[in-house]
């Protein structure tokens, strides 16, 4: 009798352990990395972007309806690391994982273009200013330059006064062999092509999350190139500052 009950005992705390642990489990917070910048990340010069959300109240016919371009932005208001993660997505994320074809058509899928995004002091809640490299595959941005740099750049775009306000500018670049290497001479117009379809989307995208945006294409190529510190083989095509209108 004495023995049936030592056994009783110990499937009860058996059972009671594994609730305990279902609980423990349930319950623990998520600590998912892509929604959360580690500080150890940002010391190496890595974010991890949130992920993109594919919802909106906000139709497509709405957001053309309403794009403008915007060149009064408000220098006092930053903007958080989901909408710089939104804008990124929309102007080159992957939205086909198996193929990894990106959110902007490409002629072959070559992939010439590259996004860097000049951040200024306060510029994004969650990350230091600097310039960054936006890496497709991993939705990642990648250090490049430390400091905010923006009044520079601006000096060497007319003084647009957009890039100086602006918490954040995105400069779309291209590595034009990647195209010219598989279509000769032609696949530089593909290149330009690209930079258009992938510009209208960041519009579209500011514009659907109450944002104001611009391109600029006035600006000495050698200078921002140098500024920037783009990689030898980068071009810059646009500067696109984004923030919210005033
Ligand atoms: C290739 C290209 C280059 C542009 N460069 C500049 C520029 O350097 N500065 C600027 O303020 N706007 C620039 N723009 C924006 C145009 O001025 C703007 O699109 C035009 O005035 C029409 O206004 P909307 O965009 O509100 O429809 C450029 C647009 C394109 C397509």
């Amino acid at each position: 009798m004495v023995w049936i009950k030592k056994e009783s005992a110990a499937k009860l705390a058996a059972i009671l352990l594994f609730l305990v642990a279902l609980f423990i489990t349930l319950t623990w917070p998520n600590s998912d990395p892509v929604d959360e910048v580690s500080v150890d990340d940002q010391v190496n010069g890595v974010i991890e972007l949130p992920d993109p959300d594919i919802d909106s109240d906000y139709s497509v016919e709405q957001t053309i309806e309403q794009r403008r371009s915007v060149r009064s932005l408000d220098a006092e208001k930053g903007l958080s690391l989901d909408q710089v993660s939104q804008l990124l997505w929309a102007a080159q994320g992957i939205t086909d994982d198996d193929m990894m074809y990106r959110a902007a058509p490409s002629a072959g899928a070559t992939y010439p273009l590259k996004l860097y995004v000049l951040v200024g002091n306060n510029g994004v809640e969650e990350i230091s200013a600097g310039v960054y490299l936006y890496n497709p595959d991993s939705h990642q941005l990648e250090l490049v330059k430390e400091g905010d740099i923006r009044s520079d750049v601006y000096q060497v775009a007319l003084r647009q006064s957009p890039i100086n306000n602006a918490p954040i500018s995105i400069i779309m670049g291209a590595d034009f062999s990647r195209t010219t290497d598989r279509y000769g001479d032609r696949g530089e117009r593909y290149v330009y092509m690209e930079a258009g379809h992938s510009a209208q989307n960041i519009y579209l995208q500011a514009e659907s999350l109450g944002l104001g945006t611009v391109v600029i294409g006035a600006f000495d190529d050698g200078n921002v190139h140098n500024i920037v510190n783009m990689d030898e083989a980068h071009e810059p095509l646009y500067i696109i500052p984004v923030g919210y209108p005033r």
